[in-house]
């Protein structure tokens, strides 16, 4: 989330990165899902509120950035 801010791209993020609000929620693209750390159940409980959330939605002020997922892809969702 941090990273799509600084790159300006448009994500709400309204709870700056608590895991409260939701407003980061993106879709991973396919290739990238596998490398990322599993949600936790909190992430699951917030996503499975959304009524845009599918199996490649992640919260991505949760999403624990590392080298190894540089050049990742993924959309912002319509409430993100
Ligand atoms: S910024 Fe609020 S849940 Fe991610």
């Amino acid at each position: 989330m941090e990273i799509l801010r600084a790159d300006g791209l448009p994500i709400e993020a309204l709870c700056g990165g608590q895991g409260a609000c939701a407003t980061c929620h993106c879709y991973i693209d396919t290739e990238w899902q596998a490398r990322l750390s599993p949600p936790t159940q909190d992430e699951l409980d917030l996503l499975a509120i959304l009524d845009t959330c599918n199996n490649a939605s992640r919260l991505t002020c949760q999403l624990v950035f590392t080298d190894a997922l540089d050049g990742l892809t993924l959309t912002i969702a319509p409430e993100g």
